[in-house]
């Protein structure tokens, strides 16, 4: 079906559009940082090599930046539009989102040819999307934890005291690098399924999350 017979919907507020692609700038920051953090190519050997001071100072920065935009987002499902509201990452909860989740899965399954239309997110993208705000919340207590150590007895360590009692010093970092090659696992899929649902729908799919436009089959109601 042509795009100008399709029916033009606001889908994306300025807000989420804004959240999605500030995440994504700072986990290719935090993600290129982590690793030579990890991997330190110095080790200040002289007063003037400051090189791995920098690569901390831009991973502990967009850190804070990538810690303030999850909590918006979270606040924004709240107060959003119905498509970005909390209740879209639970379809299972009524009987309309069971019934899609039943025909995604029977597309992903290669049961059925035609690819549902979704207006808002597909509703398996929403329960990776639960996980990946899970391992969001691994990822900043256990980084917020290990950043605390630099002041034993602060009030953020005192607050995350309790992260050491789940996990010992090594164990903290190896949850938070191993978090990291999870995300990457989400992304992999996430860029996949945006291509598959461009190509197939022809509604729009990866330019919506710039613009906040989808074209749809369906009238808005
Ligand atoms: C998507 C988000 C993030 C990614 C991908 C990421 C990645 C990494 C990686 C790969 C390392 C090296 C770990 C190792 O092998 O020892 C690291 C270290 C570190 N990260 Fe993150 N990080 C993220 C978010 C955060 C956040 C939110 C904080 C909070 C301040 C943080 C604080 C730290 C600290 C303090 C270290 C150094 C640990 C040490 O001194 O050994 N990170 N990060
Ligand atoms: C670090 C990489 C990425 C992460 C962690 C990520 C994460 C997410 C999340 C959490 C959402 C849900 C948005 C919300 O309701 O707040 C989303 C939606 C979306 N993302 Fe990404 N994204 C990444 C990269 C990309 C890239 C590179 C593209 C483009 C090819 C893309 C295209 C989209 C589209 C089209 C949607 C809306 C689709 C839907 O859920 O129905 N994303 N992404």
């Amino acid at each position: 079906m042509p795009l100008h017979s399709k029916y033009k919907r606001y889908v994306w507020e300025l807000p989420v559009r804004l959240n999605h692609w500030v995440n994504v700038l700072c986990i290719v920051a935090l993600s290129v940082t982590g690793f030579f953090i990890g991997n330190p190519v110095s080790f200040g050997q002289s007063a003037s090599d400051f090189t791995m001071g920098w690569i901390r100072f831009i991973h502990f920065t967009a850190a804070y930046m990538f810690a303030i935009s999850v909590i918006c987002r979270v606040v924004w499902a709240f107060i959003g539009n119905e498509y970005s509201g909390w209740r879209a990452f639970f379809p299972l909860i009524t009987a309309e989102g069971r019934e899609k989740t039943v025909k995604m899965l029977r597309y992903y399954m290669f049961m059925d040819k035609e690819v549902p239309e979704t207006v808002g997110h597909n509703p398996l993208a929403t329960s990776a999307y639960v996980v990946l705000f899970g391992l969001y919340s691994l990822i900043i207590l256990t980084g917020f934890a290990l950043y605390a150590q630099h002041a034993p007895g602060s009030p953020m360590f005192r607050l995350l005291g309790f992260m050491y009692s789940i996990f010992s010093n090594q164990g903290m970092r190896l949850m938070h690098h191993a978090s990291m090659w999870m995300v990457f696992g989400f992304i992999i899929n996430h860029i996949y399924s945006a291509v598959l649902f461009d190509l197939k729908e022809h509604g729009a799919e990866i330019s919506s999350m710039v613009s906040g436009y989808k074209f749809t089959v369906k009238k808005e109601k």
